[in-house]
C-alpha cells in the first residue's frame, strides 16, 4: 500500500486494514447459518456479516464479512471477526463499538462511527440465525430511537453511557461521540441525559 500519506491510525488498525481477517472470498462457498446486511447512508458504506454457529452450544464457530467501507470500517470489522469466534450468541450480541475501539487501540474521532457498521451487521446476522432456527423469542425487541443522526447514537447508548458514569454533556460526548458533527441533537441528548441520571441516580447534570 502507499505510504506517502501520514497515517492517523494505530499500528493495530493499520495491521487489520492491510491484512483484514476473515474477509469473505467470493470463490469460497461459506455456508452461513446467519446473514446480516447493514448500511450507513452517511458513510456510504454497506456491510455483510456471515456467521456459522455450533447449534448445540449456541457458539459462533466461524464468520466472514465483506464491506465497501473505509479503512476504519475494514479494521473494525476485521478485529470484530476475531473477537466473536468462540463467543456465545448472547455474548457476541453485546459487543459494542467501544469494545471494538478498545481492541483497536483507537480510531480518529471522526471515524469512530464507522465501527458501528460491523457490530450492527453482526447483530443482524445473529437475529437472522434466531429467525431461521425458530428462536424468534431471543431476538432483542427493545425499541431504540436514534438521537444523534450524524453519529448513529441511540437513546439506549445514552442510557448505557450514564450507567457507565457520564454525568455531563461533555462526558456523554466523550463516551458516545454524539453531537460532534452538526450538534442538532444537543437538546434532546441533554434531556435524555437528565432523565437517565434522574431515573438511575436521582440527580441532575452538573
Ligand atoms: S445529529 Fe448529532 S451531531 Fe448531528
Amino acid at each position: 500500500m502507499a505510504s506517502t500519506f501520514e497515517w492517523l491510525y494505530s499500528d493495530i488498525v493499520k495491521d487489520h486494514f492491510l491484512n483484514p481477517r476473515n474477509v469473505l472470498n467470493d470463490e469460497e462457498k461459506f455456508q452461513a447459518d446467519g446473514e446480516g446486511l447493514t448500511g450507513n447512508i452517511k458513510c456510504g458504506d454497506e456491510m455483510l456479516f456471515l456467521i456459522k454457529v455450533d447449534k448445540a452450544k449456541g457458539i459462533i464457530t466461524d464468520c466472514r464479512w465483506k464491506t465497501y467501507g473505509c479503512a476504519s470500517a475494514i479494521a473494525s470489522t476485521s478485529v470484530l471477526s476475531e473477537m466473536v469466534k468462540g463467543m456465545t450468541l448472547e455474548e457476541a450480541y453485546k459487543v459494542s463499538p467501544r469494545d471494538i475501539e478498545k481492541r483497536l487501540g483507537s480510531l480518529p474521532e471522526h471515524k469512530i462511527h464507522c465501527s458501528v457498521l460491523g457490530d450492527k451487521a453482526l447483530r443482524a446476522a445473529i437475529d437472522d440465525y434466531y429467525r431461521k432456527n425458530g428462536l424468534e423469542n431471543k431476538i432483542t425487541k427493545k425499541e431504540v430511537h436514534i438521537v444523534c443522526q450524524c453519529m448513529n447514537v441511540t437513546d439506549d447508548e445514552i442510557e448505557n453511557a450514564v450507567l457507565e458514569g457520564a454525568r455531563t454533556y461533555i462526558e456523554l460526548q466523550e463516551k458516545t461521540k454524539l453531537g460532534t458533527v452538526c450538534g442538532k441533537c444537543k437538546d434532546e441528548a441533554t434531556t435524555l441525559l437528565n432523565h437517565y441520571i434522574e431515573t438511575h441516580f436521582g440527580g441532575k447534570t452538573q
